[in-house]
């Protein structure tokens, strides 16, 4: 896979990205067993060899345990480690932490940061996170705050870069304005069953601020895909009928696959779209690469679009 830079960064990522959220089989780590964790590894080493080069975790995927899994398959796979880059995220706090009466919440305080983020460390079994993601906006957020918390995980070497995810354009600028580092990555959802990064200003700060957007849940978790397994509340909404009927049409005339053309599509997008590729098939992993190589033209992108919207254009 070819690779693109992230941000101002000089971090390099295959164009397609792997996303751990769903390797240990459950969300729940109590329903994890031997077998689902053996299938998690083997899905993150297809992605190895199938040519990804960043893989994207976070703290709350399955209570630590996908971050886990990934820093198992670190250790084990020779030279992996230095040829990936890790992502996590933190800032979220189940309900029951550290007292029973606590809400799940958002957390952006210095001291919940950088805790959590030594915490994923130990997980992932690394000295550095290459790009550590605040992972939804705190509403208590002080810029401030978390400036400093930022530049304290940046001086002991915990962290090399940092990003958001599902901010509003607004908190972003708020957040960059107050820290001394370039923010290289916003990771929302977008994808043809998704469709407001491109009208809400997301997609247009990053390509003003020279951020890359992440995409994740490119394929709808599953929706655009053959069908979904887990879906979160806000995507049980999702009717991809009709986009998938013209997803197979240029699958068909392409001699491709639905799940390519709708990785093809987000790739297109001149703000260079890293999709995070969720899929824990290693057919399907290796399959999602052919999206790479897809030059979609001007008039199969608007037809999509058109169709996903369900409305002609204005
Ligand atoms: N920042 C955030 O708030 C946030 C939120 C959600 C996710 N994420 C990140 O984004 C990543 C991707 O999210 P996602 O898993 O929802 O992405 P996705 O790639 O849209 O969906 C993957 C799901 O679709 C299923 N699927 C069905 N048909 C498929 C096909 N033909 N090809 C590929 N997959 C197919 C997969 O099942 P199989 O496993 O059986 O193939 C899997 O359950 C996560 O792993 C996580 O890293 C971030």
């Amino acid at each position: 896979m070819q690779t693109i830079l992230l941000g101002v960064s000089s971090l390099r990522s295959s164009q397609l990205a792997y996303g751990c959220w769903r390797v240990a089989g459950s969300w729940n780590p109590a329903e994890v067993t031997p077998e689902s964790r053996a299938a998690g590894r083997r899905a993150i080493v297809a992605a190895y060899e199938a040519g990804y080069t960043l893989f994207d975790n976070a703290d709350i995927y399955c209570r630590g345990e996908a971050e886990r899994l990934l820093g198992e398959v670190l250790k084990e796979v020779g030279d992996m480690r230095e040829r990936v880059l890790v992502v996590t995220k933190g800032g979220i706090r189940p309900g029951g932490d550290p007292h029973p009466d606590a809400p799940p919440r958002y957390d952006f305080s210095a001291s919940h940061l950088i805790g959590a983020c030594e915490q994923s460390l130990g997980r992932l079994g690394i000295e550095t996170i290459d790009l550590y993601l605040l992972h939804r906006p705190d509403y208590m957020a002080d810029p401030e705050e978390v400036a400093q918390a930022f530049s304290q995980l940046r001086a002991a070497g915990k962290v090399r870069y940092f990003g958001v995810s599902n901010f509003r354009p607004t908190l972003l600028t708020a957040l960059q304005v107050a820290c001394p580092m370039p923010l290289i990555v916003h990771q929302v959802e977008i994808s043809l069953a998704r469709l407001e990064a491109f009208t809400d200003g997301t997609l247009d700060q990053c390509l003003i601020e020279k951020i890359t957007p992440m995409a994740w849940s490119p394929l709808g978790a599953g929706l655009l895909g053959d069908g979904a397994k887990q879906l979160l509340p806000a995507q049980q909404a999702y009717r991809p009928e009709r986009v998938l009927l013209v997803l197979d049409e240029i699958a068909k005339s392409r001699g491709t696959s639905r799940l390519a053309v709708a990785l093809g599509w987000l790739l297109k997008h001149p703000a260079k779209i890293l999709p995070v590729v969720g899929s824990t098939n290693p057919q399907r992993i290796r399959e999602a690469v052919r999206a790479t190589d897809l030059e979609l033209t001007r008039e199969e992108w608007y037809r999509l679009l058109i169709a996903a919207r369900g409305e002609p254009l204005p």
